[in-house]
């Protein structure tokens, strides 16, 4: 077989050039794209007359009958035809012959592969979208079963304040509100017609680039051609968000590994999402939530590599951005995998709730309390700080806590001190008291996780 492009050479390419840079192991997965992209261009030749409608309707025909035998496991591809691209036309004018040469007219393979990974992208970013819904569906219906459950919150993994399982959870929700918005911001970069580009120049023929726009479901056209060939943004900006989700998930995955733990016994995960030891019998490890933190770093590699491919191209095309897809197939294809697994650990979980609540009750996640108490009877914040900071180390050195001091042992170190220091300093009540917008307080949390379900039902529509 020549090649598409063989009129000025007069040797054949070395072998093992044609598997160095070949791109058809790892584009083939564009060919729907390229052929409906395709498709969608020689309909707009036919109609501007740059090429007769019958052969239009000739080379369409065919790239569904392409498309059908590709989806039907037809057809072997050749590493020798290099992409994806150049793989479909050859078996394009394979099929039809002289006709099937005028596909190619007024397009470069440049803005040809710029237009196909948009749309590739532009499909898999709602598909992550839907993703990311039904964790927050997950996360707010945890929320739901749990804003009785009182558990310690963590400063510098120390006990700190008492808070809720409901309350920790939907910092998550929030955060993956945040991933959702910045998928739609990126899909707002991709959702952009490159196609008419050209190699890099645009094209002479009379085209018309809306129409292709509008049959293809695109936004608006590129508004530079240099631009249009050889922005990856897009794709770095996927690639940004996705790493920013790994990161989200990861963070959670480490407090599941540590709330699994032996030591702190606040969940048990289900035994499909675990595993076992090949040697320790007793052991049940938490892989799942392992192996999805581990995988972040691979993430973030591929952010890495395509700023580094991108950083130094002169304009416009470049071989060097043919390395944008494998990361960015790769990190789709690792997002679409932890974000369900993930989805599916939390929602099968046990919470144990009497280990959380003992959690909470020790490591004096009450002090702060104790000592608004006595700033909200006249005492200034810093001397109460003191004040109970003392009695922490009486505590401490008695091995006691707050709540079980006498009150002869308080009026000891402050005579502000009366019996209405117990209730204020129980951690439910702790919890209760802090009823501010965004704070732990059942009141609260129950209006939020109300918000949090509106949210959901409107994303999906
Ligand atoms: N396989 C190439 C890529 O992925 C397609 C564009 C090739 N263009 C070119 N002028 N060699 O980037």
């Amino acid at each position: 077989m020549s090649k598409l492009w063989s009129g000025r050479f007069t040797k054949q390419t070395d072998s093992f050039t044609d598997h160095f840079h070949s791109s058809i192991s790892f584009d083939q997965r564009m060919y729907k794209e390229d052929i409906t992209g395709s498709i969608a261009h020689v309909k707009m030749l036919g109609i501007q007359g740059i090429i007769s409608q019958a052969d239009a309707d000739t080379i369409q025909n065919a790239l569904k009958e392409i498309l059908n035998d590709i989806e039907l496991g037809k057809i072997e591809f050749d590493e020798k035809a290099e992409d994806i691209h150049m793989n479909i036309e050859t078996l394009l004018i394979q099929r039809i012959g002289d006709v099937g040469k005028r596909l190619h007219t007024g397009r470069s393979r440049n803005d040809q592969v710029a237009l196909d990974i948009r749309m590739y992208i532009k499909n898999e970013i709602k598909y992550i979208e839907k993703l990311i819904l039904e964790l927050q569906e997950t996360l707010n219906n945890v929320a739901a079963k749990n804003i009785d459950t009182i558990m310690p919150g963590y400063t510098h993994l120390q006990r700190a304040q008492p808070i809720t399982l409901a309350h920790h959870v939907l910092a998550y929700f929030e955060m993956f509100k945040r991933d959702y918005e910045r998928l739609e911001f990126t899909y707002k970069h991709t959702n952009i017609m490159p196609l008419g580009s050209g190699a890099l120049a645009g094209t002479t023929y009379n085209i018309n680039r809306q129409m292709v726009c509008d049959e293809l479901g695109f936004d608006s056209v590129t508004l530079n051609s240099l631009d249009g060939v050889s922005d990856r943004d897009f794709c770095i900006e996927l690639l940004n968000t996705l790493s920013i989700i790994m990161m989200h998930l990861s963070r959670f995955c480490e407090e599941i590994v540590l709330w699994s733990s032996h030591e702190f016994k606040f969940i048990e995960l289900d035994d499909s999402y675990s595993t076992g030891s090949s040697i320790m019998p007793q052991k049940k490890n938490p892989d799942m939530a392992e192996l999805i933190r581990g995988k972040t770093g691979r993430v973030y590699g591929y952010l890495m590599a395509l700023l580094t491919t991108m950083k130094s191209l002169p304009l416009a095309y470049n071989k060097d951005m043919q390395e944008d897809k494998e990361g960015v197939f790769a990190a789709i294809d690792t997002i679409k995998m932890c974000l369900p697994v993930f989805t599916k650990m939390l929602d099968t979980m046990t919470i144990k709730k009497e280990s959380m609540l003992s959690a909470a009750k020790g490591g004096f996640t009450n002090a702060t309390d104790a000592a608004d108490y006595l700033a909200k009877k006249g005492v200034p914040f810093r001397d109460a700080h003191e004040i109970i900071g003392k009695l922490v180390l009486y505590c401490i050195n008695n091995n006691t806590d707050l709540d079980s001091l006498s009150i002869e042992e308080y009026k000891k170190v402050s005579p502000v001190f009366d019996e209405t220091v117990y209730d204020a300093i129980r951690v439910e009540k702790c919890v209760d008291a802090r009823n501010v917008i965004g704070g732990p307080s059942r009141e609260y949390i129950t209006k939020l996780i109300n918000i949090n379900n509106e949210y959901i039902k409107l994303n999906k529509i």
